[in-house]
């Protein structure tokens, strides 16, 4: 891979006009490692949904449990051992859903079997994991798909395409949210296995959607954070708030948390020169429902009640961006290129997120520190005034309740500021 393949983002998926990716699409024999939440998400939206590509085999450390999931997506081969998995001839690609501490031991042993390999967030639990794992899929020649999911929902990708063309001018600040009342297994709350609490597992998704945004070419530079435990009996951190400070002076915000009530909130902003975008992608989408309390329990993921005024999400396989993520994986193997999230950003992300831990115990701007950047260095800012007249800068121009106009500026020698 190269920084200009990495440079760029393009996701070919259907839903993009004049897209003929279905020419070439080859159907792909896939092979799953995990069996828990997220491997049945990605079942659901490989074979529910895409149906095109065939799992053709999967891991669990239980046979109990790879042949439960066998069973219900009609997967013909399960085993308890990874290497088997990896290694079955008829694999093209793997896709990991195992729990955090796994990811390295995963990747590692589908490039050594030279399988194309689709890695969940984060990829690593350190950016010291995640370079590992991106030197070896770089060494294999095979893609390593990062599945950030989030960066490929319907609403993010309009987003993008409208930052990209300019709709909203210099992006000038992100802000990505992502609070739920805390996860849904064991291991993510032991901070050894996962890495850290809500700042590796959330944070990783807000950092990656602002990084988009402000354009990844733009080198991190420096991380500022706040993070607390304040309710759950965990070592790790339950609440965060960071600032990533970009080389083109631009900030992009994550708010996380694991105590959030009422629901699973996924919100975005982007502030720019020329616009402002805000988008709800998953509580208040404009879908309520009132019941009484009947029927059936599951509203949407993390809703802590199913009774009462209830947001459902429609379609969350969709609505979470997995569908348009899968399409983007398998085009880009397909046609020889990478996909829109490689491991390359996964490692960024964590090289931020290791700044974000450092500055929450340092109470300092940290530095990002990237061994290998393949970004724009160096950025240059170039200050775009905007001209009054031949001698004056515009600073604002508002009208008034009674009508009056006022036009503010800035002299261009002088500095004064005065009103016309
Ligand atoms: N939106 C997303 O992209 C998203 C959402 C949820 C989880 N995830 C990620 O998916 C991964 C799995 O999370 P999950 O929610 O599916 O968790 P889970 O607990 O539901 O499933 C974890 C899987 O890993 C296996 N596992 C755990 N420890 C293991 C070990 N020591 N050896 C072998 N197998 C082991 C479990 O058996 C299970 O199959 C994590 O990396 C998590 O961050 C991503």
């Amino acid at each position: 891979m190269n920084s200009e393949q990495n440079s760029e983002r393009s996701v070919a998926t259907e839903a993009q006009p004049g897209n003929k990716s279905w020419q070439t699409n080859k159907k792909m024999k896939l092979a799953i490692l995990g069996s828990g939440f997220i491997s049945r998400f990605y079942a659901e939206s490989l074979v529910a949904q895409r149906r095109k590509d065939t799992i053709v085999s999967v891991y669990s450390r239980t046979e109990a449990n790879a042949k439960k999931f066998a069973n219900d997506y009609g997967v013909p081969h399960f085993t308890t051992n990874i290497q088997e998995c990896v290694a079955n001839k008829e694999v093209d690609v793997v896709i990991i859903g195992l729990s955090n501490d796994m990811h390295l031991e995963a990747v590692l042993a589908c490039a050594a079997a030279g399988k194309h390999v689709l890695c969940t967030k984060p990829l690593g639990r350190t950016a010291q994991e995640a370079i590992q794992m991106l030197q070896a899929v770089d060494k294999a020649g095979v893609v390593g798909g990062y599945l950030e999911d989030l960066c490929y929902t319907p609403k993010f990708l309009k987003s993008l395409a409208a930052v990209k063309a300019g709709n909203i001018g210099e992006v000038i600040w992100t802000k990505s949210r992502e609070t739920h009342p805390g996860p849904h297994s064991d291991w993510f709350w032991d901070k050894e296995k996962s890495g850290g609490g809500c700042i590796i597992d959330l944070g990783c998704h807000c950092v990656e959607i602002s990084r988009n945004f402000i354009g990844k070419n733009i080198k991190p530079v420096e991380v500022m954070c706040w993070a607390d435990t304040r309710v759950h009996p965990i070592d790790a951190e339950d609440n965060a708030v960071g600032l990533v400070k970009y080389e083109n002076g631009a900030i992009g915000q994550f708010e996380v948390s694991w105590t959030f009530r009422g629901g699973m909130d996924l919100r975005d902003e982007v502030m720019g020169t020329e616009g402002t975008i805000w988008a709800n992608n998953f509580l208040r989408t404009g879908f309520e429902m009132f019941t009484s309390g009947k029927g059936g329990d599951y509203i949407a993921e993390k809703a802590e009640s199913n009774s009462g005024w209830l947001f459902p999400v429609g379609d969350e396989v969709h609505e979470l961006g997995y569908n348009h993520m899968f399409t983007d994986m398998f085009n880009a193997i397909d046609n020889k290129v990478q996909p829109a999230e490689t491991f390359y950003d996964g490692y960024i992300v964590n090289a931020i997120l290791d700044a974000a831990y450092l500055s929450a115990k340092t109470k300092n701007w940290e530095p990002v520190k990237i061994e290998d950047w393949r970004g724009v260095t160096e950025e240059k800012i170039e200050k775009q005034l905007t001209s009054y007249d031949a001698d004056y800068y515009l600073i604002k121009e508002e009208v008034l309740p009674n009508g009056d106009k006022k036009v503010i500026i800035k002299h261009k020698i002088t500095g004064s500021i005065e009103r016309r």
